[in-house]
């Protein structure tokens, strides 16, 4: 028996009955990576009820895991309410970000393919509740999700009770495109059999103990991601770029001409960059083995360029998932969503050989990525999946405008303040200036390299000194006393230009 097709042997509850079963300082585990398949009613009334609680003067929060990113009604709504205690992994929320930098909300980041083995081993506590939005779910226990996997298995295999949100925007009929493989704890793991992108290995559902199933809350709610900023002519270049490199690697015959599967990352660098892989000449099609499915990647596929793709979560823009559902028979063949610890797993990257394109915040002269760290300090979003597939793929490629914040921030720095991704994970560095391939290099070649083709002209000269001058012995461009002076410069002047060294 379906949801769709009979009624179900389940409590249906309104978000606030279910809002009610939870209480404070429990830990909620949420569906969600990106808004795609985020929990959204319970939340928002899980959040209501903190206020109510907070107004009679009473303690509400509660711990929060999810798989990534989520949505306004999920991460907004209940950093508002002041009721997270802590929250894990990955985050993009304004109102959750400014807490958190704040520090009135406990957030630790995590690279996202370790984020199921730490709930199973414990580290993260006990999980009371799995909150995950489904779009069916049979009498027998059987969950088929929605746009997104994260850790909504791991999540509903160790909380005490799960909450549905059943979520009639979705078509029921999207069962068939997750892949849901379960991986225990070591020492009983074993090889995931995943070989080529389009493998699937695991089930097309989520089973559980029907008798875990607290309630069930019906919406129609469509996922809160939103429409993607236009490219503009840096997002393009580099984009290009990108393309060019990777067309390079195939003439050379380091990359073989049917291509390795692509991982792309989040933003609209991303998305840009994806779009002119797409239309590279000489890249005839390739595979997609990444975790976010973006817009790009639909229009890519319609043009016969994009083959298969395999992801965590389908985040598109509303309008472009409403085309993947007009013709879902046909995209279903091409797509497969599966859990975080699989699609990021360092031993299916390595083996597939993946072309891994992620995006920085700042880069330092060695090759040093920072991607999380705003000055050092405030967090932007988290490491997500960009560590998993940069340390493992077969070529790791960095993209970043050379400047942020109109000119007044420069992308190359002499050090990174924050260190996500090391030099030696970091092989191509790549802005709208141009590509450093930095394989084959030492530290004071990469430096070189990375000054001349990938900083924003304003910035050559200061760099040029301080590599040349400042930090010109030792093995590595080094220079202790002078490495944050262009941060330090902007901190005063609200401007890196003009550093005096
Ligand atoms: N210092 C301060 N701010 C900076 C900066 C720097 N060095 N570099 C960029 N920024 C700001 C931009 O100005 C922009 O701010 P705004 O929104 O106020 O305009 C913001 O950071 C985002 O930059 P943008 O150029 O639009 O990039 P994006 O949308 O492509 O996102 C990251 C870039 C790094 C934030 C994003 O890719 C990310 O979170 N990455 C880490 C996780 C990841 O890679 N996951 C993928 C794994 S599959």
């Amino acid at each position: 028996m379906n949801a769709t097709s009979g009624s179900l042997p389940f409590p249906s509850l309104s978000p606030e009955e279910a809002a009610a079963l939870i209480h404070n300082g429990q830990t909620v585990g949420f569906s969600g990576f990106t808004p795609a398949g985020a929990a959204k009613a319970i939340p928002k009334a899980i959040a209501a009820r903190a206020r109510d609680e907070h107004n009679a003067g009473r303690p509400f929060q509660i711990g929060v895991i999810t798989g990534a990113s989520t949505g306004a009604s999920l991460d907004g709504e209940l950093a508002m309410a002041d009721a997270i205690s802590f929250r894990t992994p990955y985050q993009s929320n304004q109102i959750l970000r400014k807490r958190i930098n704040e520090g009135k909300t406990r957030f630790f980041d995590m690279h996202l393919s370790g984020v199921s083995t730490a709930i199973l081993n414990g580290s993260l506590g006990k999980v009371d509740y799995a909150v995950v939005e489904a779009c069916d779910i049979t009498a027998n226990g059987e969950i088929v999700l929605t746009t997104s996997v994260g850790v909504s298995p791991t999540l509903c295999r160790v909380a005490d009770k799960i909450l549905i949100e059943l979520n009639a925007y979705h078509p029921a009929n999207l069962r068939g495109m997750h892949d849901i493989f379960e991986m225990p704890l070591p020492p009983n793991r074993r090889e995931i059999p995943i070989y080529k992108a389009a493998d699937r290995a695991g089930s097309p559902v989520i089973k559980v103990d029907p008798k875990k199933i607290a309630g069930i809350v019906h919406t129609q709610l469509p996922d809160e991601t939103g429409e993607f900023v236009p490219a503009s002519p840096v997002t393009d270049e580099i984009g290009r770029r990108v393309a060019d490199f990777f067309a390079s690697e195939i003439r050379a015959g380091r990359v073989p001409k049917e291509m390795l599967p692509v991982q792309s990352g989040v933003g609209n660098v991303a998305n840009a960059v994806m779009a002119a892989m797409g239309n590279h000449p000489e890249i005839e099609s390739f595979d997609m083995y990444s975790e976010v499915i973006q817009d790009s990647v639909i229009d890519l596929m319609d043009k016969g360029k994009i083959r298969f793709a395999s992801g965590v979560s389908l985040s598109l823009a509303p309008s472009t998932l409403k085309r993947v559902y007009g013709d879902l028979a046909s995209y279903r063949d091409r797509l497969v969503l599966r859990p975080q610890d699989v699609s990021n797993n360092c031993e299916v990257v390595r083996r597939l050989g993946i072309l891994a394109v992620n995006t920085a915040l700042e880069i330092d002269l060695s090759g040093n990525v920072n991607s999380t760290h705003v000055l050092g300090k405030d967090i932007m979003n988290g490491i997500g999946g960009s560590g998993d597939f940069t340390r493992n793929g077969y070529l790791s490629v960095f993209v970043a405008p050379s400047v942020a914040k109109g000119g007044k921030i420069s992308a190359i720095v002499p050090l990174a303040t924050h260190i996500d991704h090391n030099e030696h994970s970091v092989q191509v560095v790549v802005t709208e200036h141009g590509v450093a391939d930095m394989r084959g290099k030492t530290p004071h070649e990469r430096a070189k390299l990375i000054i001349e083709n990938c900083a924003h002209p304003d910035y050559r000269p200061m760099l040029r000194h301080y590599c040349n001058v400042l930090a010109s012995d030792g093995h590595a461009p080094q220079s202790l006393r002078d490495a944050f002076a262009m941060h330090r410069h902007f901190l005063e002047t609200g401007d890196m230009r003009g550093v005096h060294w």
